[in-house]
């Protein structure tokens, strides 16, 4: 009874200190209406979307454009599912999203970007803004113009200032850090040639591995993103002269010939891939991998063995990205999926560290030039500074978490919960759980 009651008040007590303290904020949201007569839209034809909270000071002409995740859609059928959700028009998005982690506007929390002009892009056309096909099917009303809406956004933007940036990024979180690869180049042609341009993928790096029933899942489903979205003629030619154009969506297969600097941040084992290319439903009919995909602490040995091999799958297509000081890569040996746009993952003074160093820091050492960073983690469980998900046994069964960077092969949730408004509601039940056991006690 009395332990009950001393977690009800410690419950109480935390959930007002996270509404009080300041490590996240909210932006609103800003339409690219004059992207809809350039033909560049979202899924359902509506305009693109992003939040941008405006540079100030030093950091005025610096520009942080960071595309948001979630899944790709590779068919009519799926696209139809999305089409009408936040992760397919602009209709159906929250009008502000949180600020944290990399677009934080708070020295102490974002050391290096903090002032700078941060945008984060909404993501809407299912493909990683990368599609462009010219017919739309009035029965379906689909759009695929992820390229012409990304070329929009960024031209809306240089309008908005960005045509005098000193410095820039283009960077993004899992889809969204996949279209901060595929797009590298781009963006440094259409940013000022004097600007310092240079890009960052944060769970972006999705590699081609089979499942574990040895079926290539992954290559076929991106195949099928590619052909359904018209991609091909948007992804890099050095690639598609040479592999057929469904390959070309790998990081792996064009991360060689990118021109600009760029840095990877990826989890080894990162719990997208880990859900959705080594076990994904269809190739565990059982749901032997269930309970470990939700918690890496519940996998059998069996299977930590399955995924210390595919780390040394993920190292292997890290090959290709080679030595240079211009390519920074933070891996940690965590079982975590983007960890730039969460404070706790950014910089903390319990973050994930390698050799020391946060993120957050080895981030701005390499933008700025202040040190190179290449750092690979030891295999799990060797890293005690990771922040391990641990997902909702009653999430949707192929793990679809609520959350606003959690992406899904097929099914969107449209659901949009802020991690703070999360929080709460979690310790809210928790709270209501406990007086009401507490309660049955008395009675
Ligand atoms: C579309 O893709 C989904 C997911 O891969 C698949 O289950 C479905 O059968 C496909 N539908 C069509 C019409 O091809």
């Amino acid at each position: 009874m009395a332990d009950a009651r001393f977690r009800t008040w410690l419950c109480v007590i935390l959930s007002i200190q996270i509404l009080l303290k300041s490590d996240a904020f909210n932006v609103g949201i800003t339409y690219v209406q004059n992207a809809v007569a350039k033909g560049g839209v979202c899924l359902d034809g509506s305009p693109p979307a992003y939040h941008f909270d405006k540079g100030f000071g030093a950091g005025a002409n610096n520009w942080l454009v960071h595309f948001e995740g979630g899944g790709w859609c590779n068919n009519v059928t799926t696209c139809l599912d999305r089409r009408d959700t936040r992760l397919g028009s602009s209709k159906h998005m929250v009008k502000e999203v949180v600020f944290s982690g990399l677009l934080h506007n708070k020295q102490k929390f974002n050391p290096d970007f903090y002032n700078w002009n941060r945008i984060k892009v909404r993501y809407c056309d299912g493909a990683s803004f990368t599609g462009d096909v010219e017919a739309v099917d009035p029965a379906t009303n689909l759009h695929f113009r992820g390229a012409r809406a990304f070329v929009a956004i960024i031209e809306d933007l240089l309008s908005k200032g960005m045509s005098k940036a000193q410095n820039a990024i283009l960077s993004g979180c899992s889809a969204g850090g996949l279209t901060s690869i595929l797009h590298c180049d781009r963006f440094r042609a259409l940013v000022p040639a004097s600007a310092k341009v240079k890009c960052l993928a944060d769970a972006g790096y999705f590699i081609n591995a089979k499942d574990v029933a040895g079926t290539p899942h992954i290559e076929t489903f991106y195949s099928e993103v590619v052909a359904t979205h018209g991609s091909a003629k948007n992804l890099p030619t050095s690639c598609t002269s040479k592999l057929r154009p469904g390959l070309c969506f790998f990081p792996q297969n064009v991360a060689q010939q990118i021109q600009t600097p760029f840095f990877l941040i990826n989890a080894a084992y990162d719990s997208w891939q880990i859900k959705n290319i080594l076990a994904p439903g269809v190739a565990d009919p059982h749901g032997t991998w269930h309970s470990c995909k939700l918690d890496i602490n519940k996998c059998s040995p069996n299977q930590l063995e399955i995924m210390q091999d595919f780390r040394l799958q993920f190292l292997s297509a890290l090959n290709g990205v080679g030595k240079s000081p211009s390519r920074g890569m933070f891996i940690d040996s965590c079982y975590a999926h983007c960890q730039s746009e969460m404070q706790e993952t950014w910089l903390r003074n319990d973050s994930p560290a390698l050799a020391k160093t946060s993120i957050a820091k080895a981030v701005g050492d390499w933008y700025y030039d202040r040190s190179p960073f290449q750092k690979i983690d030891c295999a799990y469980p060797c890293n005690p500074t990771c922040h391990n998900r641990i997902f909702d046994p009653n999430g949707h069964p192929e793990n679809i978490a609520p959350q606003s960077h959690e992406p899904s092969l097929s099914s969107p949730n449209p659901a949009y919960k802020s991690p703070k408004m999360r929080l709460l509601i979690r310790s809210v039940t928790f709270l209501i759980f406990n007086i009401y056991s507490g309660m049955n006690r008395l009675l």
